[in-house]
């Protein structure tokens, strides 16, 4: 039996160290459905569809293999896509333990909603510092992102501010 895991996430932008985890799981297990997940309390900069292509374009650049598909998905708990697909995994990147302690009750609840359970990966040391968040910040203050990102996210990004929306003036 092939063993699906799901890798959830805004992805708001996918940055380099959502990558790394995402390679590090395609060679863990059989399939990854990485997940954009809408959080209707969050306004996110990019929307919904674009940070779906972005992450398709970037792990194509990356090279990862077909096992690796990118879905999204508005329709409530984390664990009703996984139940839906057949995935008994979750996987999420650890860069620190300010990430265990924000992951773990999550975690817990998720088995204990629907028995998945979730494996944490470590990234390279190198993207410990890398957040979605702070490349939105550095990106708004004319930051170069370009370390820290796929092309194809500062491309979006370098295309956003270059034209910008008049409601962030
Ligand atoms: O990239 P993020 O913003 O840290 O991702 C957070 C995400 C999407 C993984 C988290 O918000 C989530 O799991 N949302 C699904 C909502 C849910 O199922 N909640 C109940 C169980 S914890």
């Amino acid at each position: 039996m092939s063993r699906i895991a799901v890798v959830p996430g805004s992805f708001d932008p996918v940055t380099l160290g959502h990558v790394d985890v995402i390679d590090r799981a395609a060679r863990v297990f059989d399939e990854v459905h990485v997940l954009v997940v809408h959080n209707p309390d969050k306004s996110a900069l990019v929307p919904l569809d674009d940070r779906v292509a972005l992450l398709g374009r970037s792990l194509r650049e990356a090279g990862l293999p077909a096992t690796v598909t990118v879905h999204s998905w508005s329709a409530g708990l984390l664990v009703d896509y996984c139940t839906e697909v057949g995935a008994s995994v979750l996987v999420k990147g650890i860069r620190s333990q300010v990430d265990v302690a924000y992951e773990t009750p999550m975690a817990i609840m998720n088995r204990s909603l629907a028995g998945v359970e979730t494996v944490f990966l470590l990234p390279d040391p190198a993207h410990a510092h890398v957040s979605s968040s702070l490349v939105r910040q550095v990106s708004s203050l004319g930051g170069d992102v370009r370390p820290y990102v796929p092309a194809a996210v500062a491309d979006w990004l370098a295309d956003r501010s270059a034209r910008p929306d008049p409601e962030d003036r």
